[in-house]
């Protein structure tokens, strides 16, 4: 029997993308080749650190208040994470944590060259895997922010190298990976604490629907919250800023409140 052609991955990935997104993906596409807006994060901090101006919103949308325990569990290279410090001005505990030893350095040294000694005293650099966070640290923290690996489509599309190799297996490696990411930032956040979950991925499998596995599977233990700021648009659970209608993104956030006597 003859054995079936593979599809390249451009062809794999332009059917995936027009499936999710219909009639909408061609003008989508063409927002993802494009230079998106650039936001200089520069209050309080010793010099300027460049981001899209999407990531501001998830770290934004935890609403961290002086003197509160934070986890960045996926930190790297560390724009959010200084959008944290400065919320907390040296105040509190500000973990920050990253699985790749050399991203981890990079992080190390954003955090020096851009956050004031006294914001850095009162900061954890931490290299554990997130998904099993849990079972040291249960209930530990009034806040986290886990900004989880993903699919990175901008990326994709902008790397003939990668688009090459592209499948749909790659959303189906990463999901499980998130949502264990999920699971366990609920146990490691204290009742009545806040995670944001976030991408910068387009596919719902990676955002709504991570959310929705969590409802089943922790059904009774958190509800989400509306978000504070009104950016991008509302889907099922959360936010999406898309770059086809608001010039960055794509960034994907959901506001989870664990419940009190949890
Ligand atoms: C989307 S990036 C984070 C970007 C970062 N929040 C920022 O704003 O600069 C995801 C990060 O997760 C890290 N990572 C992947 N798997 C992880 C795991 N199981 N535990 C902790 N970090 C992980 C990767 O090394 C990568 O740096």
């Amino acid at each position: 029997m003859a054995r079936k052609e593979k599809k390249p991955g451009e062809t794999l990935f332009e059917e995936y993308y027009s499936r999710c997104w219909g009639d909408r993906w061609p003008g989508l596409r063409e927002s993802l080749f494009k230079e998106i807006d650039h936001y200089h994060l520069s209050d309080g901090l010793l010099q300027p650190y460049y981001l899209d101006e999407a990531s501001l919103y998830p770290a934004r949308e935890l609403d961290v208040q002086p003197g509160d325990e934070v986890l960045d569990m996926c930190a790297a290279p560390g724009g959010k994470s200084l959008i944290l410090a400065t919320a907390l001005q040296g105040t509190g505990s500000l973990t920050v944590n990253d699985l790749s030893p050399d991203r981890r350095r990079r992080l190390k040294q954003v955090m020096e060259d851009h956050l004031k000694p006294e914001w850095r005293e009162n900061l954890r650099y931490t290299g554990f895997d997130g998904s099993l966070w849990y079972r040291h640290e249960p209930s530990r923290f009034d806040r986290i922010l886990l900004d989880a690996p993903c699919s990175s489509e901008r990326h994709v599309l902008n790397s003939p190298e990668h688009l090459k190799k592209w499948s749909p297996g790659r959303i189906k490696s990463l999901a499980p990976r998130q949502f264990a990411l999920l699971c366990s930032a609920l146990d490691a956040v204290k009742p009545g604490g806040l995670i944001v979950y976030s991408t910068c991925a387009l596919a719902d499998e990676e955002n709504d629907l991570i959310v929705e596995r969590l409802m089943k599977k922790r059904k009774g233990r958190f509800v989400t919250e509306p978000a504070l700021f009104d950016r991008g648009e509302e889907t099922r659970y959360g936010r999406h800023i898309l770059p086809d209608r608001d010039r960055t993104g794509p960034i994907y956030y959901c506001r989870i409140r664990r419940l009190n006597g949890d």
